[in-house]
Order: C-alpha cells, then sequence, then structure tokens
C-alpha cells in the first residue's frame, strides 16, 4: 500500500527526494564538504600521512584554501629566463611576475579528521581541484593521487576507512614546481572537498546523465534522454526512478522510471511537456530527484537503496554553416568572455559569492558567455552558470605533450591525459550552462605532423561520454594548423587573434562557420590615461602602467573593433570570448620584464573587480536592453590646461555632442566606414580646461536620448562606500542600473547569509567635498570590520601594487579600492569602518541573516 509522500530530513548538507514511506529505505547517502579544522604545514615528510602524527603545531585553515595569497610579493619567486614562444619571441629574458611572485611553489601538507558512520559501505572522497599533484592518505595508507592541479576527482577511500565507525585520518601531501605554469595557479586545496557515503550499492558518483535531444518550442516539450549507472549492483533487480521537478514552484512536471541491466545501466527516453527551456536570459532549471529501487516479487519496490538529487536544465545547440551557433533553435553570436581561475584578493580559494559577484558584473555587461581559460571549471562557478545564466566553453588544457612551460602538464599528458578529459565530461555535463567543450589552448602540437590526430583523439573521447555538445580548440597558428590538419578536425574551429587571417580559414576549412575562441587582448590600466592618445602595440610607461584610451594591444593581437568589424560583416563568424573579462595575478604583458608589475592588463574589469572604460564600449554594443552612456577620461588634469585631451563616449546610441564648460566641441556620429570610429564617438581635438564635461547623446530618430557630467574634482575629502549586498536600500537586480552608472558602486537588494562563507564587496572611492571622484587619489587607507563579519582581503587594481591583499590596509589606485567581507557564522549587523590619512573616515552597515 502506498502512503503519500514526505521529505526526510537531511542528516548533512545534500537534499533527499521524495519517496513513499512504505518502502524500507536503506542507509541513505550523505554528501559532507570537509570545510573547517584543517591543519596546514609546508614540511614536508612521510611520517605526516601516519594517524598517530602530531599536528597540533600547524596553522589551523578552512578549505578552500591558498597557502600563497596572503604572504609578500617577491621579485625571485619563479623568476623564468625563458623566450615565450607564443609571444614571438627567440631569445630568452628575465621575467618577473609571470607567475604572480607569490609563493606558490614548494610542498604543503593538509591533514583533518572525519567520521563515517557504521551503516555506510562505501566511501569516496572528491577533490574539486587541489594545486597540484595530489596524493592522498587515509589512515596513513595512500588511497590515491592525481597530477593536474585544476581537475576534480574521485578517490575511492572504502578499503582505508574504519569499518566500526572511528574517526579517520586524511593527509593531502601537494607539490608545485618552478616553472609549471604561464599564470599564478595558486596553491594548496583550493577547491572544496566532499566525503560522499553510500550503501554497497548506490548510484555511480557523476553516474547520473540528462540528454536533451529535441525540442519543440511551440508544443514547449522535448524530448530527453535520461541514464544512470550503479555500482555493485549484484544479483539483484533494480529501477531507477528519475522525478523531475520544477524548480520554481516544485511541482512534478514528470515521472521516468528505467530498468537497471546486469552491468548497471539504466536509460530511458521521454518526451517532457510543458518545459521552460534554459538560456542565458531565462535560465530555468529544474530538480533531478533520481532514487535506486531494489525490486521486490512480482515487479514491486522492495526498497530504496540511494537516491540522489541535482539541478539541470533542458535546451539544445547546434552549430551549422546555416546557423551558426544556436541555442534552443535560435542563432546568436557569443558574446564570451575568457576567465582564469583565480579570484585577485582571495587568489585561487575559491568562494561563491565571490564568483557569482564577477557574472552578475559581467552580466550586466551583456556579457552571455564564459570561457574557463585553459582549465577545467569548478563545480562552483558551473552551477553558479546554470542558475544565473551564463553560457560556458568549458576547457581543458593549455598544453599537451610538447611543453610551453618546461614543468607544465607536459610531464603528465601521455599517463593522464584521457583520464583528465574523462572527469571533465563526467563531472561536468549536468550543467546545461555548458555549450561547447574546449581539448585546449594554442597547442603547439597544431603544427605539429601528429597534432591532428591527438586532436581527433581527443575530441572522440569527448564525443563518447557526451554526444550533445561540440568540440573546440583555440589555435594561434592558424596557416600551421590547416596545413597539419588539426584545424579540419575539429568541431568548431577558434581562433586565437589573427584577425586578417579570419577570412582565408573560413575558406579553407570546411565547417562553415569561426569562432573567436580568444579575441582582442587589449591592455589598459583603470583610470590612467596617457598622451598622446595613438594606436600602440607594446607600448610600455616608465610607471608600469597601460593607458585606458582603449587603443594599445599587445603585438599578437588587437582592439575590440577589430573583432567587431568581423563579426557584423561576416555571418560565419559565431561570436567570440575577449582576453579577459577580468584581470588576473601574473601574466602581465607587456611588462612582461618590468619589475614589480606582477599582474595582467588585459582584464575589462581589475583584479579588484572595478571596470575599466572598456567595460562600458563592451556594453555598448552587448548590452541591448539597457542603454550605455559612459565619458572618458576622467576631468581632472591639473598641469594640462590648454593642451589636446581627446575625449570618447562609449555609448549604444549612433550620436552625440560634446560640450566643455558649455562650449560645443561638436555634434559627431558614428561612422560604419571608418573602423576606428564605428562603435565609439571621438572628439580628438579637445583642449583641456578645468570645470565641466558634458555631453548629450542622441538616438536614431535624433532625439536627445540621455546625458552625462562629469567635473573636475577639488581636493580629496571624504570616503564613499557602497556594499554590492547586505544592505537595505539595494536595487533589484543590476538591469536597473542607469545608463552612466558603474556596477561596482551599484548595490543589489540581496541579503548576506551568515554561514562563514559569503561575501559582500565594498567599493570604497575617495571624492571631494562635493561628492566628485577625485580620480588620481592615491591616499593610503585602512579598514576595520566588527560584528558578525571580519575583513577577507582588499585590491586597489594596480598590476604594480606590492602591498599585500589580506592586510587590512592599502593605497587607493586612483581613487578607488575594493573591500572583501565575509559574514561569520552568527547572524547580525556588520560594521566597516574605512579611514584614510588627511579624509573623513566612512562607514558602512551591513547585515548577515540565516
Ligand atoms: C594568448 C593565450 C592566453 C594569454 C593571451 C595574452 O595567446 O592563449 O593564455 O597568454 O595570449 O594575450
Amino acid at each position: 500500500m502506498k502512503s503519500k509522500d514526505f521529505f526526510l530530513k537531511p542528516t548533512a548538507l545534500f537534499l533527499f527526494a521524495t519517496w513513499g514511506f512504505s518502502l524500507n529505505i536503506q542507509a541513505q547517502r550523505q554528501e559532507v564538504q570537509l570545510k573547517d579544522n584543517w591543519k596546514f604545514s609546508h614540511s614536508d615528510n612521510d611520517s605526516q600521512a601516519n594517524v598517530d602524527f602530531d599536528d597540533r603545531s600547524w596553522i589551523t585553515v578552512s578549505v578552500p584554501h591558498d597557502w600563497a595569497i596572503s604572504e609578500p610579493f617577491d621579485k625571485e619567486i619563479d623568476k623564468q629566463i625563458v623566450a615565450i614562444e607564443q609571444n614571438g619571441e627567440k631569445i630568452p629574458t628575465e621575467k618577473t611576475g609571470r607567475s604572480g611572485s607569490l609563493p606558490w611553489i614548494g610542498s604543503g601538507w593538509y591533514r583533518t579528521r572525519f567520521n563515517v558512520p557504521k551503516e555506510y559501505e562505501r566511501a569516496i572522497l572528491n577533490f574539486d581541484g587541489a594545486m597540484s599533484e595530489p596524493t592522498v592518505y587515509v589512515n596513513g595508507k595512500k588511497a590515491g593521487e592525481w597530477k593536474y592541479g585544476y581537475n576534480t576527482f574521485n578517490i575511492d577511500i572504502t578499503p582505508y576507512i574504519y569499518k566500526d565507525g572511528r574517526e579517520n585520518t586524511l593527509a593531502v601531501r601537494l607539490e608545485n614546481l618552478d616553472q609549471s605554469s604561464r599564470w599564478y595557479p595558486g596553491a594548496g586545496i583550493y577547491r572544496p572537498v566532499t566525503l560522499i557515503m553510500t550503501g554497497e550499492t548506490a548510484i555511480e558518483q557523476w553516474g547520473i546523465n540528462v540528454n536533451t535531444l529535441s525540442i519543440d518550442k511551440n508544443s514547449k516539450s522535448a524530448i530527453v534522454e535520461f541514464c544512470a549507472d550503479v555500482a555493485n549492483p549484484k544479483e539483484h533487480k533494480f529501477t531507477v526512478k528519475f522525478e523531475i521537478k520544477q524548480e520554481k514552484n516544485n511541482q512534478t512536471v514528470a515521472t521516468v522510471i528505467a530498468p537497471v541491466t546486469k552491468d548497471g545501466k539504466a536509460k530511458c527516453v521521454e518526451t517532457l511537456s510543458g518545459i521552460d527551456f534554459w538560456s542565458p536570459e531565462q535560465p530555468y532549471l529544474y530538480e533531478l530527484n533520481v532514487s535506486l529501487i531494489e525490486q521486490g516479487e512480482n515487479g514491486s519496490e522492495k526498497s530504496i537503496v540511494d537516491c540522489k538529487t541535482i539541478k539541470t536544465g533542458f535546451r539544445t545547440i547546434e552549430v551549422t554553416p546555416e546557423k551558426g551557433f544556436a541555442l534552443n533553435g535560435e542563432s546568436r553570436k557569443l558574446k564570451g568572455v575568457c576567465l582564469h581561475h583565480d579570484l585577485g584578493m582571495l587568489g585561487a580559494a575559491i568562494n561563491k559569492s565571490a564568483l557569482a559577484h564577477q557574472l552578475k558584473l559581467l552580466k550586466s555587461m551583456g556579457c552571455d558567455a564564459i570561457r574557463t581559460a585553459h582549465n577545467m571549471p569548478s563545480q562552483w562557478q558551473m552551477q553558479l552558470c546554470d542558475s544565473l545564466g551564463m553560457m560556458v566553453m568549458a576547457e581543458s588544457f593549455d598544453e599537451w605533450k610538447y611543453a610551453k612551460c618546461k614543468n607544465g602538464y607536459n610531464r603528465f599528458y601521455t599517463e593522464w591525459g584521457d583520464r583528465d578529459l574523462t572527469n571533465l565530461v563526467l563531472a561536468n555535463r549536468l550543467h546545461p550552462s555548458i555549450v561547447m567543450w574546449s581539448i585546449g589552448n594554442e597547442i603547439p602540437e597544431q603544427g605539429m605532423k601528429e597534432g591532428a590526430q591527438m586532436a581527433r583523439h581527443m575530441q572522440d573521447v569527448i564525443h563518447r561520454l557526451d554526444r550533445t555538445r561540440p568540440v573546440t580548440a583555440g589555435m594561434d597558428r592558424i596557416d600551421n594548423a590547416l596545413s597539419t590538419g588539426y584545424a579540419q578536425v575539429i568541431d568548431i574551429p577558434g581562433m586565437n587573434y589573427r584577425t586578417p587571417k579570419y577570412e582565408m580559414a573560413y575558406e579553407k576549412l570546411g565547417q562553415g562557420f569561426v569562432l573567436g575562441s580568444e579575441t582582442a587582448s587589449t591592455v589598459s590600466s583603470r583610470g590612467v590615461y596617457k598622451f598622446p592618445v595613438t594606436d600602440e602595440k607594446q607600448k610600455t610607461y616608465e610607471d608600469g602602467q597601460c593607458s585606458s584610451y582603449d587603443r594599445t594591444s599587445c603585438s599578437w593581437s588587437n582592439i575590440p573593433e577589430d573583432d567587431w568589424r568581423l563579426q557584423d560583416d561576416k555571418p560565419w563568424v559565431i561570436g567570440e570570448f575577449v582576453w579577459t573579462g577580468f584581470d588576473y595575478l601574473g601574466e602581465p604583458s607587456p611588462y612582461d620584464e618590468y619589475w614589480p608589475s606582477r599582474s595582467s592588463y588585459f582584464g575589462i574589469f581589475d583584479l579588484a573587480g572595478l571596470p575599466k572604460d572598456r567595460y562600458y564600449l563592451y556594453r555598448s554594443r552587448w548590452n541591448t536592453s539597457e542603454a550605455t552612456i559612459h565619458l572618458l577620461p576622467h576631468w581632472t588634469w591639473n598641469g594640462r590646461e590648454g593642451e589636446i585631451t581627446p575625449v570618447y563616449c562609449y555609448t549604444n546610441y549612433p550620436s552625440a555632442e560634446l560640450f566643455v564648460n558649455g562650449k560645443s566641441q561638436g555634434r559627431i556620429s558614428k561612422n560604419p566606414s571608418q573602423l576606428n570610429d564605428r562603435y565609439r564617438l571621438r572628439w580628438n581635438n579637445v583642449k583641456y580646461e578645468p570645470g565641466e564635461l558634458h555631453v548629450v547623446v542622441y538616438d536614431g530618430q535624433g532625439k536627445v536620448a540621455g546625458e552625462q557630467t562629469i567635473k573636475t574634482a577639488g581636493k580629496p575629502d571624504h570616503i564613499e562606500l557602497v556594499a554590492d549586498r547586505g544592505t537595505e536600500n539595494g536595487s533589484t537586480s543590476y538591469a536597473n542600473m542607469r545608463p552612466t552608472d558603474n556596477p561596482a558602486f551599484f548595490a543589489l537588494n540581496e541579503p548576506l547569509k551568515a554561514d562563514g562563507e559569503d561575501m559582500a564587496f565594498i567599493a570604497v572611492r575617495i571624492v571631494d567635498k562635493e561628492g566628485n571622484p577625485c580620480p588620481e587619489a592615491s591616499n593610503q587607507l585602512s579598514f576595520s570590520v566588527s560584528g558578525a563579519g571580519i575583513f577577507k582581503g582588499v585590491c586597489n587594481g594596480d598590476a604594480t601594487s606590492l602591498e599585500g591583499f589580506t592586510h587590512p590596509t592599502m593605497k587607493a589606485f586612483n581613487g578607488e579600492l575594493v573591500v572583501g567581507v565575509q559574514t561569520k557564522k552568527t547572524p547580525g549587523d556588520i560594521t566597516v569602518k574605512v579611514n584614510g590619512k588627511g579624509l573623513k573616515s566612512a562607514t558602512i552597515k551591513l547585515k548577515s541573516q540565516n
């Protein structure tokens, strides 16, 4: 007899499904994140794996953790005397900040303890990434290892755990070699570790798969394949029940049951109706409760053996010569950015709210896709891309067998390449946000005889595990890649830069389309403007900064217009991934040889998450639902009186008139026949005089559509603070920003969770008496956080700053910086105070809730 459904209370972190209580419920799976109370040390000795090793003198940390981010910068760390072949260099020179100049090299050990209650017969540890070469010991015995620091992996620790429920000891050894990275990789267990406990027979870790085979928009229906793999099915008879519920209202859409074969496979195809399809604009998600049910006599349901709840979405992807890239049957050009994995002030230690903050800022620009350059994404990031609506190119490698860095992944490729790809796909294939896989970035083998065959092999590995998504690769040597056949093999040929070669490549390639897998690499420093304004390659200055007029790129790269021209004029260009969304630690081109540069200049946002001018340029093109009006440069140029100071306006509107202290500088329009004036409005001969810069923009009908005024600032007087979340008067969405608003100084009405992890990012700016931003202020500021939160870090976006990220003091860089505040586990008020010498201090109050 069946009774009404009820909900079992989860004993740990994760949800259980709903089932009839007449069934015998066996030990239910528990998934527990091992977060707090880890011990960490740099000492390196095999005995540190032992159960009785005394680790009391080690420091206590929580995981995710980056052991290098709180340490001082040092020029000598990983100083590489190399020629960067990819940048066209032939002669080795000294590269100082290449991998960030923080002490990430060397070994590190982590230890913690955990229990597996007696009723569980199987235990798996999932590492979402550990930097790098992790060796995992349980109760003194080696339980497993992985090599690549960026990948997620599982270790079945069942043979090593105590079966009587006693406490187990986990030890993890990591090691990072010098010259193993072209950027800051971070160090330590920088992504979550989860302990998964089940009965002996269980749904396999990563064993669930859901494929949208086709959709019909008119009837809102989808043909969907549901699959599950079962571990240790033994001789019993099982079925798997998939219950699909709408995330928004918990309504059951369908229940699908599939028998389990002897080798543990369950599969069925079902037509679902009334489905809302996933897209970046409307990221509809569904909850999938998957139950493994043992069959009794006569096909009755005897017991629920395992049960797991996941989230997924339904959508289709096609890439064809006719449609280009199409999501749910609709063609669209990808408006993407490349992202490195580090989170500025947090280093590589991953944090959900920091990731969400990045994604929301990108969405406010109209960005709809990210590329996880050049390695496997974290699960948290993919979950956020699913729920916030961001398409993803999930990448794997920066090198295969042939080295870009002496001690890079080339050491592991032959033995581990297929295993790494397999984990990438299995761990991530349920994410509707992922629209393509990438087998590699600028892989040197693209130009080698064996390259095509290697690429085909890797693409096949992926296709065998996931037949619904195409595979891409970023190519920077397109002539070579065409001549070896590498370029022709890849489902989606990806071009990195080389805009003059697009046309030739398209004609020679058979695929019928080309993706800008990596574009632009325009360089700039937030708030820095250099004169005279000229188009430059690799331009460097004594101060280690780049100009924000957005006319400077590297020898191999270009400015945004060069990509846009192709996307607008060539239907076969299916979109782009701009290098990069945010600045990242390491790779300080064009200052690879200049100390103290230690982070990149490529970002649309700086390392602190503050927008550079380029944010507004991309927004003016990408964000088609909200207007953009943005003037540059700032208008505080003591000493430039009477000098030519060009003014640009980044706007979606076609024309505008500029005024300096009320005097018109002319009304101008975008000019489609001049690339430099096709996408931005430029007044190149404006003479600076202090006062007021004012622009009035006009729409296509010649009607006034908006305006912006910026004023010459007086002396720094006080400090303004805006928190992205946790205050009461925030807005519901970035879509409510005014056309001239700065997204970093925009508050969302989102509560902070009192969970010891959630973070608010407080944008800080120095202003004059009237509240005008002081664009050159560099006052030393200090921060104190009291109440229900802690000071977590600070960053000013200056690529040459050697001030530590985790000390509560830093200079403002061009008037601004960002402070990260983390909640404690008890709810309450959080008070953040910022002081600066010669400035009136400022306080902001946040609230955290349960
Ligand atoms: C590309 C490369 C990126 C980064 C970029 C800088 O060629 O794929 O990783 O190095 O250049 O412009």
